[in-house]
């Protein structure tokens, strides 16, 4: 009889509406992902998603940014809490909080984020109206490894999706939204499955370096 392989650890951070966070918290339930939430932390303690880690049994913390002077003391706890859960994998699923190079080269390629653009394109904030106001035809979001530049790690996947006469940053972000919800459980499966690795400052598929990896929607 061959052994089940034990779930990999996760730990989640959050600060908003963790829509993602139940995206891959419902793969890893229906058995897609072979992983475990061992926690989801929150810089802000009225973040949505600690609601829905709650209902799902998930132990939460809250980590409040405004309770430290220093950013460096803010994430040293952080470290703390999130070492203690021993994860292979930290995902950052709309987790607001600009880190500092300490903090990412300690967990460099066992980081992941999802951002609401096509990157390198349109890093930082209010990317959905940045897209729109520059006139781009096609806008989408990506996964991607954090290094210490914002926004700037190695791309893992990306989805693409056509801006639509009449498009507006709302139609623009739920439409996104929907794509984040399909290719964040797609990245953290392939590490999970032990395929996925940042060498060498190059995100690797099965060894090979990801050139592009994109899902085209309408
Ligand atoms: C997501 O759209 C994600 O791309 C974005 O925050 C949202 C969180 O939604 N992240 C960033 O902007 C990071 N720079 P969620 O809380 O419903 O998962």
């Amino acid at each position: 009889m061959v052994a089940a392989i034990p779930p990999q650890p996760l730990v989640v951070l959050i600060s908003g509406n963790g829509s993602n966070l139940q995206a891959i918290l419902d793969s890893c339930t229906s058995g897609e992902i072979n992983a475990e939430i061992r926690a989801v932390i929150s810089n802000r303690p009225t973040a949505q998603g600690l609601e829905r880690a709650r209902a799902a049994d998930i132990p939460t913390h809250i980590v409040n940014h405004s309770d430290f002077k220093e950013r460096r003391n803010f994430e040293i706890e952080l470290e703390q809490l999130i070492d203690s859960y021993h994860p292979t994998l930290i995902v950052l699923a709309g987790f607001m909080r600009i880190l500092t190079p300490t903090f990412v080269n300690h967990y460099l390629g066992r980081l992941i984020n999802i951002h609401p653009s096509l990157l390198p394109n349109f890093q930082g904030l209010n990317t959905h109206q940045r897209a729109l106001d520059s006139g781009v035809k096609e806008h989408g979001v990506s996964v991607h490894f954090v290094t210490p530049e914002l926004d700037g790690g190695p791309v893992i996947i990306r989805a693409t999706l056509p801006i639509l006469n009449g498009d507006n940053a709302d139609t623009l972000a739920e439409r996104a939204q929907t794509q984040e919800h399909i290719i964040y459980p797609q990245a953290v499966k392939w590490y999970t499955e032990g395929r996925l690795a940042l060498h060498n400052g190059q995100a690797l598929l099965d060894n090979q370096p990801i050139v592009q990896l994109e899902k085209k929607f309408s």
